[in-house]
């Protein structure tokens, strides 16, 4: 370790360049050139300088990603020239008329133009003073926006500083934070676990993580950038729009591959039609092309209006629409009892996915489209990746339509299924219901909760539906032969099961909490519970007042939490679990090399015992698991391996021999 703190300040230089470098080829090129863990050793040793001279800290230091306290609000930021909003057109001849129009204003001259992708995200501002980026800011209004610059940071893909070699020191650009169509996809996922609402598109999702106040949280959410613009510069910038974004790349700033020059109108036409299909496969949202003029200084004579510039239109197209038949209504029963109405729809493909079902939300929202069941149906996947079902096409009704019943008992158990007042959902009030046993099992053991690998929603049906498991402790009493009575289950995957089930009560407290499924506790509380309390004791024991209180959670999480650990059933539940082993109080974490690191043992080692090996890998901040999964980072391989070494080649998981294993924790 360097003590010396010029030799420190030149070595952190090093480090933050190099890991920027290496961001780069990771974020924007997709070609890392080194590995995880070679990565994550330059950060540890960056973090550990910093530690030691936090005087010494720079501005651009990937350290600063995450970093500052929760805001109360953004503060607001004037742009220095508005962000004007784009004019719209919906046809070909649109186009063609404002290609007349750009025409006749620059008479004789001649004219290209580039067709950009039109992300469907949020407008955002990035300030680059002397190459470091010092603000990041919404749109807001077009004059003024919000000053988001620490959630800003969290957006790997935005480099914190500029490439040197790209002659650009202090410079705006502008582009789009978009969430990619996975990312939102796995985000509802964790979020319905949560019992929160899901976000109904990319952009929402997007707007709703930038504008997170507490910048761990806009960390957690998978945003990424495509910048398009110059808006400010103190250095000479290129002549033209391509020239510009060739600009941006070289400085190390995102930009879309897909940018095209065109010289003839009916060319850009061809060009928007090609893209209407081909925009299914890119994995994030785009609803239209955006046509510009190409040369910056026809864009400066043209101008703008009030609201736009006469130099580029939108093209947007069509929301992905289509009639179906609404053929059925069912009720899904989820974790929480709650039931959501979902259509059943005559299967039809909307914009290369075909469309059964689309959730309808809640009663409210059901009875408010006014639909029948038998009716024609507008459905939609407008950037929304849930399909909704627009409207019922009254027109076409015959008078064979029926009325959808609303259930008032669960259709899985046959409890009563009550709305509370101010409630907008039904509830099966029965706790043991099968399809909420089954939903709470399911988040238990997903990945983000206990990680429980092979407890699927197969294996979950039969255990709830052969009586084995009522409840989640249930599953720590599992024995091999009990679930070699169950269809399809052998020796092997019995023996495996029950040791994946084994493993999970290694994790730590504030992901047992989280596998709990109380309604608004998400990972993210659930891991601010854990800071502010550290046992499950000390939860038990606390108001509502003194819950509130705690950073990250708010009345309404405070009220959900005290109505679980009130209830005497969950009570008892927690005490099972606490047999079973599980950990009911934060442990303290060990920090180091291999923090976060899952680590796989198999076969014999020479050197040391696989429990030995183990010890050490949590020694040094990782973890030791005994199946191979989605997490396993390594896997170490010894003499004779057998079927793990075989699923781990099949995964591609980093293999590492045992004496690669040893060089790499410093033995
Ligand atoms: S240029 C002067 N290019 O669409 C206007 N905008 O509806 C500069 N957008 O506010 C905008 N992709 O947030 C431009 N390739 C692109 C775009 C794009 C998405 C957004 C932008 C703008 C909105 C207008």
């Amino acid at each position: 370790m360097v003590d010396d703190p010029e030799r420190a300040r030149s070595r952190m230089r090093e480090l933050v360049d190099s890991i920027s470098h290496h961001d780069e080829r990771y974020y924007l090129e997709d070609s890392p050139e080194i590995t995880d863990f070679e990565y994550d050793q330059l950060f540890t040793e960056l973090k550990s300088l910093e530690a030691k001279f936090p005087d010494l800290v720079l501005p651009e230091s990937p350290t600063q990603r995450v970093s500052g306290k929760p805001l109360d609000r953004f503060p607001q930021v004037e742009h220095r020239a508005a962000m004007l909003s784009l004019d719209n057109c919906y046809s070909p001849e649109e186009l063609r008329e404002f290609d007349s129009r750009i025409r006749k204003w620059l008479g004789s001259e001649s004219v290209e133009y580039v067709a950009e992708l039109k992300i469907d995200g949020l407008g955002i501002a990035l300030l680059y003073e002397d190459g470091v980026l010092v603000r990041g800011a919404t749109r807001g209004d077009g004059l003024i926006g919000e000053d988001v610059t620490s959630n800003i940071k969290t957006i790997r893909s935005i480099p914190l500083r500029l490439n040197r070699e790209s002659g650009l020191s202090t410079v705006e650009v502008r582009g789009e934070v978009f969430m990619p169509i996975a990312g939102l996809n796995e985000l509802n996922l964790t979020r319905e676990k949560a019992g929160e609402p899901p976000f109904a598109n990319t952009r929402n999702a997007a707007a709703g993580s930038l504008r997170q106040l507490d910048p761990k949280i806009a960390a957690s959410r998978p945003l990424d950038v495509l910048l398009y613009t110059f808006s400010y510069s103190t250095d000479a910038i290129p002549s033209t729009q391509d020239a510009c974004l060739e600009s941006m790349r070289n400085a190390g700033l995102r930009v879309s591959p897909h940018t095209i020059k065109f010289s003839s109108i009916d060319d850009v036409l061809d060009h928007i039609d090609a893209w209407e299909s081909k925009r299914e496969s890119l994995g994030y949202d785009i609803d239209g092309i955006v046509v510009k003029v190409n040369s910056l200084s026809q864009q400066e004579r043209l101008g703008h209006t009030a609201k736009n510039p006469r130099w580029a239109i939108a093209y947007k197209y069509p929301p992905k629409q289509r009639v179906t038949r609404l053929l059925d209504v069912a009720f899904q029963v989820g974790r929480t009892g709650a039931l959501t109405p979902v259509a059943y729809l005559d299967p039809i493909e909307i914009g290369g996915v075909t469309v059964s079902r689309a959730t309808l939300h809640n009663e409210d929202e059901m009875k408010r489209k006014g639909l029948m069941i038998g009716d024609f149906v507008l459905v939609e996947r407008a950037g929304e990746v849930i399909p909704q079902v627009v409207r019922p096409l009254v027109e076409r009704r015959t008078g064979d339509e029926r009325e959808i019943v609303v259930q008032k008992v669960c259709p899985v158990c046959g409890s009563d299924a009550v709305r509370e007042d101010g409630e907008s959902v039904r509830r099966c009030v029965n706790a043991s219901c099968p399809a909420q046993v089954k939903e709470r099992l399911a988040h238990f053991c997903s990945r983000g909760a206990m990680d429980i690998e092979g407890a699927g929603p197969a294996l979950i049906d039969q255990l709830v539906d052969a009586g084995l498991v009522k409840d989640v402790s249930d599953l720590y009493n599992l024995t091999e032969q009990a679930l070699l009575s169950l269809d399809g289950i052998a020796d092997k995957s019995a023996r495996n099961i029950i040791s994946a089930i084994r493993d999970s009560t290694d994790r730590d407290f504030e992901r047992v909490l989280y596998a709990l499924g109380i309604r608004h506790v998400g990972r993210t509380t659930a891991v601010a519970l854990t800071d502010a309390f550290g046992s499950m004791e000390r939860l038990l024991s606390s108001d509502i007042d003194g819950l509130s209180k705690t950073e990250g959670v708010g009345a309404v999480v405070a009220g959900a939490l005290r109505d679980f650990l009130d209830n005497p059933e969950n009570g008892h539940l927690i005490e099972r679990l606490a047999e079973a082993g599980l950990k009911m109080e934060r442990t303290g974490k060990v920090e180091g090399p291999l923090s976060g690191k899952v680590f796989l043992f198999t076969g014999e080692l020479k050197a040391l015992s696989r429990e030995d090996a183990g010890e050490l890998v949590e020694a040094l901040g990782g973890r030791s698991s005994s199946t191979v999964s989605k997490s396993t980072d390594y896997v170490v391989v010894g003499e004779n391996p057998g079927s793990k070494f075989e699923k781990a080649k099949k995964l591609r998981k980093t293999i590492l021999s045992e004496d690669e294993f040893l060089r790499m924790v410093g033995k």
